[in-house]
């Protein structure tokens, strides 16, 4: 190329240039994922009968999701209007930045947290402002409460938090939602079912409370990207305004009647995963592995300097966990999604493993 044509190519926003790319580690054969807090196991049987009757004429038509929202908007207690399903609760972030945030609007966001917050952010020409959890990794409240400024558009709290596994309460969350009247305060549940605590029945009564779900945990949907934001019409309406009407799929669509119906197989993976977790925290706390408080389907671990090695060791017991040095405040920390008890199982033998390897000098420095 010659140095004219590298002149005249077009150039993204200074935000954009100053990003990252983000390359999500990727799997390996036969080896347990235990590092995107994914289900672990699969999606309910029926999911897979709903797509196995999906026509190939049916795929010719682009998806009608209309219909389809109103049926989760039933489930969840919620008018049809107030319920907007997405490409997964990202879609559902990046939308809502993309509709709320403008130039000198903060974002205010409690750290350690979900990476994709200040991704979207940067699409915009707001800024994130972040609230650092103390060394407990405990949600800051009180901190959270002294950073509100007129400027604060946004408010994003994933509850509980990922990598943390921290929990806002109740009244905490409506207290930032009328210390914030001018602020949209979202709620992201994505690990929900495994926690059992919502602010969903407040939606439409909080004036600026926005809630986000998603299929993708719980469920065992993230390969079909199924997520949904909730909010008061006044707000919703905003949103749709920039939501592509075909950002969900159709197969998508035809899956997800058949997840809600399912609830026996929806609560007994939650069941596991539950049992699993406290398994899985007795064999920490014997391997004398610290770890933090987790309602989540994963449980964040501190494993100091060695935590590079750690994650090695753990791939080649065939068990892939995700490091989470990089994220504020978490150097040295490891976070491992909770599975089915047979699988942590696994785990537990590849943890022990590994910590003896480390115990006993023998890991690469
Ligand atoms: C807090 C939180 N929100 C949202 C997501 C992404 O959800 P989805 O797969 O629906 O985009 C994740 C995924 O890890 C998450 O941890």
């Amino acid at each position: 190329m010659t140095e004219a044509a590298t002149t005249l190519s077009p150039a993204p926003r200074a935000r954009v240039q100053a990003m990252k790319e983000y390359h999500p580690p990727l799997g390996c054969r036969d080896a347990l994922r235990l590092d995107f807090n994914e289900n672990t196991f699969a999606c309910s049987p029926k999911v897979r009968e709903a797509l196995g009757r999906v026509s190939a004429g049916s795929l010719t038509r682009y998806p009608e999701r209309e219909p389809i929202e109103a049926i989760i908007a039933a489930h969840l207690g919620v008018a049809a209007q107030q319920v907007a399903l997405t490409n997964g609760v990202d879609e559902a972030i990046h939308v809502l930045f993309g509709a709320f945030l403008e130039a000198g609007d903060e974002l205010l966001l409690p750290v350690p947290t979900y990476t994709m917050y200040e991704v979207y952010v940067s699409a915009t020409d707001a800024r994130a402002v972040t609230v650092q959890a103390a060394d407990d990794l405990k949600f800051p409240y009180e901190r959270l409460l002294a950073a509100i400024t007129p400027r604060t558009k946004i408010i994003a709290i994933a509850n509980p938090n990922s990598p943390s596994g921290s929990i806002a309460t109740r009244e905490q969350l409506l207290e930032i939602a009328r210390r914030a009247p001018h602020a949209v305060l979202l709620v992201d549940e994505a690990y929900f079912h495994f926690h059992g605590e919502t602010v969903m029945d407040l939606v439409g009564v909080v004036p600026n409370l926005m809630v986000a779900r998603t299929f993708s945990k719980a469920y065992g949907l993230a390969g079909l990207r199924l997520g949904l934001l909730a909010g008061p019409v006044e707000l919703m309406r905003w949103v749709r305004r920039v939501l592509s009407p075909y950002s969900v799929n159709s197969l998508a669509l035809a899956c997800l009647p058949a997840a809600l119906d399912d609830a026996t197989y929806l609560d007994w993976y939650v069941d596991e995963v539950i049992a699993a977790r406290a398994e899985f925290e007795s064999a920490l706390d014997e391997a004398e592995v610290p770890r933090w408080f987790s309602r989540a389907n994963f449980i964040l671990v501190e494993i100091g300097p060695q935590h590079t090695e750690f994650v090695r060791l753990m791939k080649a017991a065939g068990v892939l966990v995700r490091d989470r040095s990089g994220d504020p405040g978490c150097d040295g920390r490891v976070r491992i999604t909770i599975g089915t008890r047979e699988q942590m199982a696994k785990a537990i033998v590849a943890l022990n493993e590994s910590m003896a390897t480390l115990r006993a000098g023998k890991g690469a420095r």
